[in-house]
């Protein structure tokens, strides 16, 4: 079975085929997969200009579509199904990726799959690896498992009996962690995305700055990074009126910040696992492709209890709409039906 996934619910564009073999056991080999990040066009502004992610989407689809098929000389009417992410997302991001998906499914004359990218993050945790036209099996995670999945738009802590049943035990109250670091980024004067820039910064820095773990005291699975991002802000400020505000100074802040938010995500996510003992800890989104969080995490909870997603494969792609599609194939739609749904939660 071959499944086309298709990600555009932010501001990058994703396509991927993906071949999946049911036999004893269920294998799945990554056909071509294809990527373009708008990073260099939302830098300037700090952040994604909505209005722009989608002019790109529009744009890159058809080119990116195109590449695919080339590279693999593959023929569209082999596919089974086209997945797609279908929320959550910005609004002008899944309109625009909608319009290609629907016309490409009735041209082709298949069903769409609507992927929840919340799960297909979690899903993607069970590929092995990124590799190219290699069969490989899927990872077995033991369950009960906790899940903590942070990426720009959320931060949810969830218990999960198996991929059916789960629950969510906390969220954040208002940003996301990746949204926090890439503000932190921001005020530091570096790029968007704050976050793997900060992390390139912070390993030549020394966290000596002191910044709140919020609501670390609280008896609840809650989260809150918009104080923290304040805070940081006042002691950059303090540090300009001095100044002080130099590289080595903005190596020894991003270093703070870095730790500040981690160490609240893991005392969080550590209260979490005393209370529910679980088999596994999953952390997937795209702050997993942090490597000092990844160190801090093992440091405290072990290789063995830990799942992370390929680290090539932690932020937005189409890899992981396509494999999480082939969980939800029986919600397959004809295309007239695809709705998007901006909001949408796990
Ligand atoms: O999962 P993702 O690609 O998109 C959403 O679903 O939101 O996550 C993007 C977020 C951004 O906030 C970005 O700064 C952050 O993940 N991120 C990182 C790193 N790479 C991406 N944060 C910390 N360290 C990184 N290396
Ligand atoms: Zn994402």
């Amino acid at each position: 079975m071959k499944i086309l996934g298709i990600e555009t619910t932010c501001d990058e564009t994703g396509i991927a085929l993906l071949e999946f073999i049911e036999e004893k056991e269920l294998k799945f080999k990554i056909i071509n997969h294809q990527l373009r990040s708008q990073f260099n066009i939302h830098s300037k502004y700090g952040g994604i200009v909505p209005i722009l992610a989608a002019r790109e989407h529009k744009k890159n689809l058809p080119i990116l579509y195109e590449k695919l098929l080339k590279e693999t000389k593959e023929k569209p009417e082999n596919f089974n199904y086209i997945a797609f992410s279908y929320g959550p997302g910005l609004p002008p991001s899944l309109v625009a990726g909608k319009e290609f998906v629907v016309n490409l499914a009735k041209k082709l004359n298949k069903k769409i799959i609507p992927v929840n990218h919340l799960l297909a993050h979690i899903y993607s945790v069970l590929i092995p690896k990124n590799k190219l036209n290699v069969y490989q099996k899927i990872k077995k995670i033991k369950f009960p498992a906790l899940c903590l999945l942070i990426s720009g738009g959320h931060t949810i802590l969830i218990y999960m009996e198996d991929f059916q049943k789960f629950r969510k035990l906390g969220e954040t109250k208002d940003d996301a962690i990746g949204e926090s670091l890439d503000k932190a980024g921001r005020i530091l004067g570096l790029e968007y995305p704050g976050g793997p820039k900060l992390e390139k910064l912070a390993k030549k820095g020394k966290p000596i700055f002191n910044l709140p773990r919020p609501m670390i005291s609280q008896n609840n699975f809650n989260f809150s990074f918009a104080g923290i991002k304040t805070a940081f802000w006042e002691l950059v400020e303090e540090i300009k009126k001095y100044n002080k505000f130099n590289e080595e100074t903005k190596r020894d802040l991003a270093a703070s910040y870095q730790k500040a938010v981690f160490e609240t995500i893991i005392i969080k996510t550590k209260k979490a696992y005393e209370k529910y003992k679980p088999n596994s800890i999953i952390v997937t989104g795209g702050v997993i492709a942090n490597t000092a969080l990844r160190k801090m995490m093992i440091k405290v909870f072990g290789k063995e209890k830990l799942v992370f997603p390929e680290k090539s494969l932690a932020t937005d792609n189409g890899v992981k709409i396509a494999f999480a599609g082939y969980f939800f194939k029986d919600n397959a739609l004809e295309p007239e039906k695809l709705e998007i749904n901006p909001l949408l939660d796990i």
